[in-house]
């Protein structure tokens, strides 16, 4: 049996969490990568919303498995609020959730110390979710990191002691106060990892070779967006870890021949939450209506996303990066209200027009070129087929699949699991 992964082709928030959910009944096992709790990922079903940080999305459904990868980063505190959130929802976390032991935790000083680097870095900050997530991966790659099977050895106190001393340490560089927030963030962290303790800790990858064997099917969730990558993101404006299709297979420790379908998801326009460049950026009152409209608003940060135009160069550069079979337009409905919408299908680089993304995408070098189409008014939440559609509407999904070069396979409508239009038969 293969794996099929879900991946964010822009910034991260396309409606990864939503999918998932939606595709869950089609696999048995649903495996996050990378990433931690700098991600929010939000269902909605009969009539509740929920926003899962670390906690695969498929965990709504009874009977499958959800993995949590070698290559997720995890706070325990954080993680065991989710997992407290589950259980008013009747969820048998010590059978439905299993944790890799290479995962690697999220120190409070991780914490404190990514929020001491942001502010170091005054207007240059990456506007991190203050989550500890580069602090995390730098001990990770360092070769200094804790890891969740680590708590479950006698010396765990020790290790955490010594690698709390390496970041005091560090943080005596920084002008930075932390003794009282750190005497405030360690009993619950404690706490947490007892809690742990209890959770089903496993070898994931030895567990996934195994379910792949017997024949199980696994879908591999992405957090964030493949422009936040490590590699190819706009860095340094990025996350710290591989975000693109890659980081599915040292993520979760599967090789690429085992990868059939790569599912890329996009909104039908652009957003993007903390600092760095967005070409298609827009200021005007076309970017505060996308904002209003699609409730633009961090799932974990609550931060105002900023809003654009679809780039196609970008989603470009995305699908091949990741080697997209199928693609997922989101929030077509949030589209709705414009007379003509617009498109950025080249930029003016150094005098030159160029269809490719250069090193970088910075605004002061790169500039948009537009193609204005035809928008569409109508209300598209209660729309459950094709055939029903506005024409714009399905010109312009004609209009980017020509663009790509990729089947557009499912189209989204509204938040709800139900506003979701397969597009072509995916038989998974
Ligand atoms: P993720 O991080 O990729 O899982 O995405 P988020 O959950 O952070 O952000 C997506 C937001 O858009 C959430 O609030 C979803 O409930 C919402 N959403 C998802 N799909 C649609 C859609 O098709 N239309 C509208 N209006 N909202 C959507
Ligand atoms: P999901 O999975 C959107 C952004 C942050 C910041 C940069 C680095 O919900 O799509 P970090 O906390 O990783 O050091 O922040 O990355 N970022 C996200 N933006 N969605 C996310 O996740 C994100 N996770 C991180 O805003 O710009
Ligand atoms: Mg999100």
């Amino acid at each position: 049996m293969k794996v099929d992964v879900l991946l964010g082709l822009q910034w991260g928030d396309e409606g990864k969490g939503k999918i998932v959910d939606v595709l869950t009944r089609k696999y048995d096992i649903i495996a996050r990568f990378q990433g931690g709790p700098n991600a929010g990922h939000t269902l909605e079903f009969d009539g509740i919303k929920h926003v899962l940080h670390t906690i695969p999305s498929g965990i709504f459904h009874p009977g499958t498995k959800n993995l949590i990868g070698n290559g997720v980063v995890i706070d325990p505190v954080i993680f065991c609020k989710e997992i407290a959130d589950l259980k008013v929802h009747n969820v048998n976390v010590k059978e439905a959730l299993l944790i890799s032991r290479k995962a690697h935790l999220i120190l409070p000083t991780h914490r404190i110390l990514d929020a001491a680097s942001e502010a170091a870095k005054g207007k240059n900050k990456i506007g991190s979710t203050l989550k500890g997530i580069g602090p995390t991966y730098m001990d990770k790659t360092g070769r200094n990191g804790l890891r969740v099977g680590d708590i479950e050895l006698e010396d765990f106190k020790e290790r955490y002691e010594s690698l709390k001393a390496k970041h005091e340490q560090l943080l005596s560089h920084y002008e930075f106060d932390y003794k009282e927030q750190l005497a405030e963030l360690e009993p619950a962290w404690f706490e947490a990892v007892e809690i742990m303790r209890e959770l089903t800790l496993i070898d994931s990858e030895h567990y996934l070779h195994t379910a792949l064997a017997d024949g199980k099917k696994v879908l591999a969730e992405g957090a964030q967006g493949s422009l936040l990558d490590i590699d190819f993101g706009s860095y340094p404006f990025v996350t710290s870890s591989t975000t693109t299709c890659a980081g599915s297979c040292t993520g979760l420790g599967i090789a690429p021949n085992r990868i059939e379908r790569v599912f890329g998801i996009f909104k039908a326009y652009c957003t993007r939450v903390g600092s760095g460049p967005f070409p298609t950026e827009l200021f005007d009152e076309d970017g505060a209506y996308l904002q209003e409209k699609g409730h633009e608003f961090g799932a974990t940060t609550g931060r105002p996303r900023r809003c654009g135009w679809l780039d196609i160069p970008a989603l470009k550069y995305a699908v091949s990066i990741n080697g997209v079979t199928n693609l997922i337009m989101m929030k077509a409905d949030v589209m709705s209200g414009f007379d003509t919408i617009k498109v950025c299908t080249k930029y003016r680089y150094k005098s030159e027009e160029i269809e490719h993304l250069p090193y970088s995408i910075d605004e002061s070098l790169i500039e948009p070129v537009y193609e204005e189409i035809p928008g569409w008014k109508d209300d598209l939440t209660g729309l459950d087929n094709l055939e029903d559609a506005p024409q714009a509407l399905k010109d312009y999904l004609a209009y980017v699949e020509e663009k790509i070069g990729v089947p557009i396979s499912i189209l989204s409508v509204g938040p709800n699991r139900t506003q979701t239009i397969e597009l072509e038969k995916l038989s998974l």
